[in-house]
This record gives structure tokens, sequence and C-alpha cells, in this order.
């Protein structure tokens, strides 16, 4: 019997034209564009809590708002309000604006500052420096300044079982963590407790972490708020080679990704697709116990799409180029930063300071609370 394919939808999003399948969302149309070709990447909104292999996920960061400047050919009004892209579906003939609509852009300059209220700037001693989606969240959408005095909120480590460790004052509260749960458990160990301020993943995800997939919770946080216990300060990850691999797993599917420091594998991780998304988990037996080269079938170096650190110094030369958006801001940003410091211009002065700072930053990250 010929398969009747459904009619499909156009869209124009940033003024290209996409055809997507009802019941698409936004996100994805804009997603299509860039699988479609590559240099059309940055129209993509950004996600700090959509993940595509988490169903449901979605909703929660306000990262990825864009205007719909006509709701569709049979009522073109703009909607009132900027709408997740994550989780608003096309109709035919929608008209979206992204990167064309200054008031995107600036309104995501304040999510950035919003998620940040409580996120401490630790990059410096963070596991997630490098990879992290908050981090390239806020280099490519963020302002130089913030508003906010009070202070943030804090917690104490909590050790979730032997591999996982949760830092609750990094988590930005995006669920990833608690949907990847949700697929891992069959009855509902988690949750998000409490609200507004006081929300927090905590004790409900502790559950969870008697799971054979329970890694798979590190891998999908966005931030350094769940790591690996078994890398936690090895390495930084600009210093570690990304290659891929796979092993015969009665288990998973056995596909990962091999860091390497040298000849030794400091860290095992499921694959990431060009979303920075892992599509297919792996269990704990690959992630943690499997840390020898001859466990693995070795396939190559890993393919780094996300402009990130990752890349640099490794395979490809193309990738250390400066991305595009790292020029575009430039290109905007560099007049209007409003900066009345005083600067030194004596070269002895400078040279002195930059010494002194080094200093102070390698005694902070030698200090035994920022190294448990
Ligand atoms: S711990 Fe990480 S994955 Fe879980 S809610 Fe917080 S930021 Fe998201
Ligand atoms: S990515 Fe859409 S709301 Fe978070």
């Amino acid at each position: 019997m010929e398969e009747i394919k459904p009619q499909l939808i156009k869209i124009t999003f940033d003024g290209i034209e996409v055809e997507v399948e009802p019941g698409t969302t936004i996100m994805q149309a804009a997603r299509k564009i860039a699988e479609a070709d590559e240099s059309q990447g940055y129209l993509v909104p950004p996600a700090m809590c959509y993940y595509k292999p988490l169903p449901t996920s979605g909703g929660k960061c306000r990262a990825c708002l864009v205007r719909v400047a006509a709701g569709s050919a049979k009522d073109p009004r703009p909607m009132p309000k900027l709408v997740p892209s994550c989780i608003t579906q096309v109709q035919e003939g929608m008209i979206v604006e992204n990167t064309t609509n200054d008031a995107v852009l600036d309104t995501r300059k304040s999510i950035v500052e919003f998620l940040l209220i409580n996120h401490p700037l630790d990059c410096p001693v963070c596991d997630q420096a490098g990879e992290c989606h908050l981090q390239d969240f806020s280099f490519e959408h963020g302002s130089a300044k913030t508003r906010y005095e009070e202070e943030r909120r804090t917690f104490e480590k909590i050790d979730i079982g032997p591999f996982v460790q949760l830092h609750m004052t990094r988590c930005i509260l995006c669920y990833r963590c608690v949907y990847t749960a949700d697929q891992i458990t069959n009855k509902r160990v988690h949750g998000v407790m409490n609200r507004g301020d006081a929300s927090e993943i905590s004790t409900y995800i502790e559950k969870a972490i008697d799971n054979d997939f329970s890694g798979n919770v590190i891998d999908v946080c966005p931030v350094g708020a769940l790591t690996d216990k078994t890398y936690r300060f090895k390495s930084r990850v600009w210093f570690s080679k990304p290659v891929d691999a796979h092993c015969d797993c009665e288990k998973c599917s056995g596909k990962v990704t091999l860091w390497y420091r040298g000849d030794e594998v400091i860290r095992v991780t499921a694959r990431k697709n060009i979303w920075g998304e892992v599509n297919e988990f792996i269990c704990n037996t690959c992630r943690f116990e499997r840390k020898k080269t001859s466990d693995w079938t070795i396939e190559g170096p890993t393919k780094v799409k996300r402009s990130s650190v990752i890349s640099a110094n490794k395979y490809r030369k193309d990738l250390i180029a400066k991305p595009d958006f790292a020029l575009k801001l430039a290109a905007t940003q560099f007049k209007p930063i409003d900066d009345e410091r005083e600067y030194t211009t004596d070269i002895e002065t400078v040279r002195h300071q930059s010494i002194e700072n080094n200093d102070k930053a390698n005694h902070r990250s030698l200090l035994p609370q920022n190294n448990n």
C-alpha cells in the first residue's frame, strides 16, 4: 500500500522558508534549516532546558524565546508575547523572528542575567568549564554587566551514589536530570522540590541513582551541577582528546566517547550530537568501569561540532578558527561597552598585576573547599 505522507507546513524563520511536518516545533524547524546548511547554525535559538531525546523537556529556561510576527496564514496577527520556540508548534504561514528581532536579542541578554542570578561564577574551578552550555550561552548572548546585588544561594555538595556528585549551587533547574531519571526508572523517584527561590532537585534524584544508567544525568546536565566523581579535577576538557569507541555491551549500545590524557582514558561519556544532546544512553559499567584502551574498539577522533575549546589544538585546524558569533558579537559590542575604569598602560605594572592575579587564581583553585 502506498504510504501517505503528511502534508508539509511552510513557515518563514528569520526570512528563510522551510517545510516541516505538522506537530514540529519552531526550534525543530530552525534546526532543520541548520542541518541542511551548516552556515545557518547561528539562526537556531539556544536551548538550556530543551533536550530532544528527553520527551516533554523544554519550556523551563526561556533561553529559546522568539517572536512570532504572524501566527499563521489564516490568522496572520502577531503573537502578543515572545514564545518559547522549543514547545511552540508551527502553523502554516507562520513567520518567526529570532536573530532578526532586537527585542528577542535583548530579552535573551536578560535571560542570561536571570540564569546567572544564582549560578556561581566559578568557571576556573568547575569541571564543566569548556563544555558548559551556560558558559557558551552567556558568552554568545549575555551582557557584560549584572544588576544583581544579593548573595547567590549556596548548597553543600551531595554525593549521590559512588560515582556522581551533585552541587546544587550550580543547578539552573532545567529539569533535564529529572526527565533522565524518569526514563531510567519505573516509578517516580525524582523531581524538583519546593517552589521559586527554594526549588531544588536533591533527595529525589538520589533515589534514582541506584540504577545501571544513572551516570547519564551527568551528560545531560548543561552546567557543572552533576559531575563524574571518577573524573573530577583530573584535567581540563581542552587538555583531553576525545575519541569515538565501542564495545560489545550487554546492557547498552556500547557506543561511547573516550577522553584521553596522553595514553590514559580519564573519562568515558555517551556520544553527543551536533546539538550537544545524547541520543543513546550508556550504562554505568561502560562509563565508570571500562577505563582501559583494551576494553574498547577505537573508531577514530570524535568530530566536535559545537564551537568549543574542546576542538582547539586537536585534530581539525578549521575548528580552531574564531566562530562567526564571536566576530559578530565583537563587531556589535566593541564600541558600546560601557567601561570607565582607569587602565594603566605601564607595561611593568601590567605584568606585575597579571602575575599577582594568576597567583591568586592558582591559590583559590588549590583550596580544599574547591577540590572536594
Ligand atoms: S542538576 Fe543539572 S540537569 Fe539537573 S536540573 Fe540542575 S542544571 Fe538541570
Ligand atoms: S530551551 Fe526552550 S524554554 Fe528552555
